[in-house]
């Protein structure tokens, strides 16, 4: 690949908090001894409509090839995975790891590394001719001196978004706002339909829409210079992104519980805009239960995130080999499926993302997933900073307690001042 995939690198693990799991996943005790043994037990946070599918989709192919194991969904609620982060922060900490659990590539990744909890898997690559199938600069972001320690599964995009046709239509908007003033004009309008302008959800929801702010605001190579070492959070530029991301939440409607009933509410109409991965994608296009069963172009439409066509705004899961793992064998049995492109083409249709691997079969991948991979070949690259590329955890922990201030008193100095302080000390 061509692109800039940006290095990442992390030095440290996110602030411990201790939470309990809090919803998802297999109805049963984790369980130990005997019976242990046999178990895998699955770390993700993907739980809830849409994410749930995907999931299911891969648990299937594992359990139709291990009769030997029992699959144990470890899933913690909560959408981009903060709770779920949190807790595994506390069983790495007690040296009490699920067998396997999801990671994003990147900075994130980086911080499990460089903290010693993960066994490197270049056993792995070189049994299953890995490096053959996933983009080099892919690997990069999960290894470190030449040892590879996660199997990536999907490239999610962070920069869309998403609207309602006939909302629009509505307002006497025709065509979706290719900048961030066209963005902020439309906004105006829909507010005057009496319609929601902009959906949004929980805390970590807001960090995704700064993202795609300060991608649309600043142009991709000064975003993309915001994580390196001369990075200048101060300047003028970085002022405008904050009150461009100021005036744009100021259209939000009222918070929803997650990401999930924020899309929602622009799928059945009640809201004209959101800015989300697309994993909302999976959400709205998959069928019932797990999804809303929509029609794109009908009950909803796509466009990159305003000022950023051309540029995907990147993300990856992966899953990861816990040092210490109760059931090693088992765990490798799961990477050895989320590896493959039998579990990545059945995982990505229903999760809304594309595969890691470059041999995938790209008829399955129709509608929005077509146009993401066309996209995915030709534009240039940034990182999420929400889902784990750009920014360690304890930096993206800090970006979000700023944004969380911000939220309640508006004022922009503060804001920017605590975001060059949290990129000061980020020690990334
Ligand atoms: C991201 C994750 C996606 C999706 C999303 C919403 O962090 O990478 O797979 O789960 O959160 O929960």
């Amino acid at each position: 690949m061509r692109r800039r995939w940006l290095a990442a690198v992390a030095v440290s693990m996110a602030g411990l908090l201790t939470l309990t799991a809090c919803g998802g996943g297999d109805d049963k005790a984790a369980g130990d001894g005997k019976s242990g043994q046999k178990k895998v037990e699955v770390f993700s946070w993907w739980t809830g409509p849409g994410e749930a599918d995907g999931l299911k989709a891969m648990r299937e192919i594992f359990e139709k090839d291990n009769s030997g194991f029992t699959f144990y969904d470890a899933a913690v609620a909560g959408g981009s995975g903060d709770q779920a982060r949190a807790l595994l922060a506390s069983k790495l900490q007690a040296n009490q790891p699920p067998d396997t659990f999801q990671g994003h590539a990147g900075a994130e990744l980086q911080g499990y590394i460089k903290a010693g909890k993960l066994e490197p898997l270049n056993f792995l690559y070189d049994e299953l001719k890995l490096k053959d199938v996933l983009p080099q600069e892919l690997i990069d972001q999960i290894s470190v001196q030449g040892q590879v320690y996660s199997v990536p599964v999907n490239i999610h995009r962070s920069n869309i978004l998403w609207l309602n046709p006939s909302v629009l239509k509505e307002a006497g908007v025709s065509a979706a706002p290719a900048t961030i003033d066209e963005f902020i004009a439309d906004l105006d309008k829909v507010k005057k339909t009496g319609k929601i302008p902009l959906s949004i959800g929980s805390q970590w929801t807001a960090v995704h829409l700064l993202e795609s702010v300060l991608l649309g605001s600043l142009g991709t190579d000064a975003y993309n210079q915001l994580w390196t070492a001369n990075a200048d959070w101060s300047g003028a530029n970085v002022t405008k992104a904050l009150e461009n991301f100021k005036t744009i939440l100021s259209y939000a409607g009222t918070p929803q519980e997650d990401w999930q009933p924020a899309a929602k509410q622009v799928a059945d109409g009640a809201a004209a805009f959101n800015i989300m991965g697309d994993w909302a994608y999976g959400y709205f296009h998959n069928p019932a239960p797990g999804g809303l069963g929509k029609t794109s172009k009908t009950d909803f439409d796509w466009a990159a995130s305003p000022g950023t066509d051309g540029t995907f705004m990147w993300l990856s899961d992966s899953f990861t080999l816990p040092k210490g793992a109760p059931n090693r064998d088992g765990a490798v049995a799961w990477l050895k499926v989320a590896a493959s492109k039998e579990g990545q083409d059945a995982f990505n249709p229903k999760k809304g993302s594309i595969p890691a691997r470059k041999d995938a079969d790209k008829s399955l991948y129709q509608d929005y997933l077509a146009w993401d991979l066309e996209q995915w070949s030709n534009d240039k690259l940034a990182g999420s900073i929400q889902h784990g590329v750009v920014a360690n955890d304890a930096w993206r922990a800090a970006i979000n307690d700023a944004v969380g201030l911000f939220q309640q008193d508006h004022d922009v100095a503060k804001f920017q001042q605590a975001l060059a302080a949290a990129a000061k000390n980020s020690g990334q």
